[in-house]
């Protein structure tokens, strides 16, 4: 089925190429008369020009959405963001989207955290060309959170994303609903990437130098934290509870996150949505693609509070940035010292008052005597190549290693035994296609003490689909396949890393 997919698609591009047909639709080669969908949008991506700073505009690339069919409000957009639109989708509602690429490069869009068939996933095999198209259709299977989309296409997922395509896909369902959390404008996502521009406010990103090239080892740090796109880092607030939905879309910075006055941080989800209960926080960590939402009740602020949510200073081995970051020059943000990522301005006032509910959900929970499989992951770094098991993406190739039988459940288990020459480097491990639980944790003798700088910030209760493994670190993940066959990806979502091959696929057999 996927094979005459591709070959229907190549056929096309062909076609429409040698007699310059406009092009009606690749991929999924069009829109089928079967799928009804409920709600059905078109993503474009193109490069454009935006306001970012006073003087110059900024040369983006950018998804540009609009509502085909279907309630408005699917589509929020953020004025003045380079970001993608914010998608509302609903449990169970039949989405179609119809991407056109109008880059003049390849790309293909991958929905990050969603349960969907393999060639609605965004894999880079399924990349299309500038001037092409690709059509998705699928059910919204997930539970209510807070997911997000980005670009896929292989050796240059980094770069795209960078220059500003991606997008938060926010779910709803009842079970949510009937929790009366924060809602609307007191509902807010708070996208953070780390970005750097020159002077005439361009994006500056990776050269192709030798100083390049170690950069990219480590993964691009920039000089300036962005907000949802924006370069204004300040929220204005009501005195009264909010739902915060923070989302680090940074390429490779991992964030050690506090409230400058040592409220303790008030985590409602994950990765996969809401927790069965609420869990307190002194900091938490937030690595690239992961999710988290904090409530936060600033009633008990005095108009004119400023608040600041901080990057506390971070253990050099923890934060990558150790052997490599002090060969090359420092980003103006420091990991090791510490900066403002959001500033906060309680400056209106409210009445609403509602308190945190004590359950949010239920999760329910894998009994560990059913494990069909454990599986063990080393993640290496071999002579400028950072791989999984030694090995690097190759498109379509899978290992024995990597087939997975249908409906089973099973350990990952990822290992960052710090080797090689590189010097230890954190990386986020994401797996397609799934939802897992994080199981158990262990850190070797020689990164303990600066493994006890960051372990409290973790959140492991709930669903996740990208965890943090840090050097020396080795993570055990309950996975259950049973969702749909095919194949899929797993890799570092430090971008870098991923481009340069820290990915491999896995297939999931009937
Ligand atoms: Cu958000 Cu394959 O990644
Ligand atoms: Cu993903
Ligand atoms: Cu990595």
């Amino acid at each position: 089925m996927n094979n005459m997919s591709i070959t229907r698609r190549k056929f096309l591009a062909l076609l429409s190429s040698a007699s310059a047909l406009p092009i009606l639709g690749v991929g999924r080669a069009e829109a089928s008369k079967t799928f009804n969908a409920d709600v059905e949008i078109k993503l474009t991506a193109k490069s454009d020009k935006v306001s970012i700073f006073s003087g110059n505009k900024t040369q983006v690339y950018r998804y540009q959405g609009e509502v085909v069919k279907g309630e408005a409000g699917t589509l929020q957009t953020i004025k003045g963001s380079y970001l993608g639109p914010v998608l509302r989708f609903r449990k169970g509602q039949k989405v179609r989207i119809r991407f056109v690429n109008q880059l003049s490069e390849e790309s293909i869009i991958h929905w990050h955290g969603l349960h969907i068939p393999d060639d609605m996933d965004g894999h880079p095999r399924f990349a299309v060309n500038g001037g092409e198209e690709y059509i998705y259709e699928f059910t919204v299977n997930n539970r209510a959170g807070t997911y997000w989309f980005h670009p896929h296409p292989h050796g240059n997922t980094a770069h795209q994303a960078y220059m500003g395509m991606a997008g938060l896909l926010i779910i709803s369902d009842r079970e949510e609903q009937a929790l009366g959390l924060p809602s609307d404008e007191y509902d807010l996502p708070i996208v953070i990437q780390d970005r750097s521009f020159n002077r005439d406010n361009q994006l500056q990103y990776i050269g192709p130098s030798m100083m390049g090239m170690m950069q990219r080892m480590t993964g691009f740090k920039g000089e300036q934290i962005m907000i949802n796109g924006l370069s204004d880092n300040t929220l204005s607030v009501a005195t009264r509870p909010y739902r915060l939905r923070l989302l680090n879309g940074s390429n490779s910075r991992i964030y050690k996150l506090a409230w400058n006055d040592d409220s303790p941080l008030r985590v409602i989800a994950t990765d996969g949505g809401l927790l069965e209960n609420p869990e307190q926080r002194p900091y938490i960590m937030l690595a690239p693609g992961e999710r988290i939402e904090l409530w936060v009740d600033f009633s008990r602020y005095k108009i004119g509070t400023e608040l600041t949510l901080r990057h506390l200073p971070m253990e050099e081995s923890m934060s990558g940035s150790g052997m490599m970051g002090r060969m090359m020059r420092q980003s103006a943000l420091s990991s090791n010292e510490g900066f403002e990522v959001l500033r906060v301005k309680v400056n209106k006032r409210s009445n609403t008052r509602l308190s945190i509910p004590n359950r949010l959900s239920q999760i329910s929970h894998y009994p560990s005597d059913s494990i069909d499989k454990h599986r063990k992951f080393k993640l290496t770094m071999d002579h400028r190549q950072p791989g999984i098991d030694h090995r690097s993406f190759s498109m379509t190739e899978v290992s024995e290693y990597e087939v997975v039988k249908f409906g089973a459940l099973e350990i990952w288990e990822f290992q960052n035994d710090v080797s090689g020459g590189m010097g230890p480097m954190p990386h986020p491990m994401h797996v397609h296609g799934v939802q897992f639980q994080v199981i158990e944790r262990s850190v070797s003798a020689d990164y303990e003490a600066a493994y006890e700088d960051v372990q409290y910030g973790y959140i492991d209760s709930g669903w996740k689909d990208t965890v943090l493994v840090m050097p020396g670190e080795r993570v055990k993940l309950l996975i259950k396949f049973n969702h749909y066959d095919g194949m899929y990806l797993y890799h570092c979502h430090n971008l870098e890393h991923e481009d340069l091959g820290m990915m491999r696929n896995y297939l999931v057999k009937r």
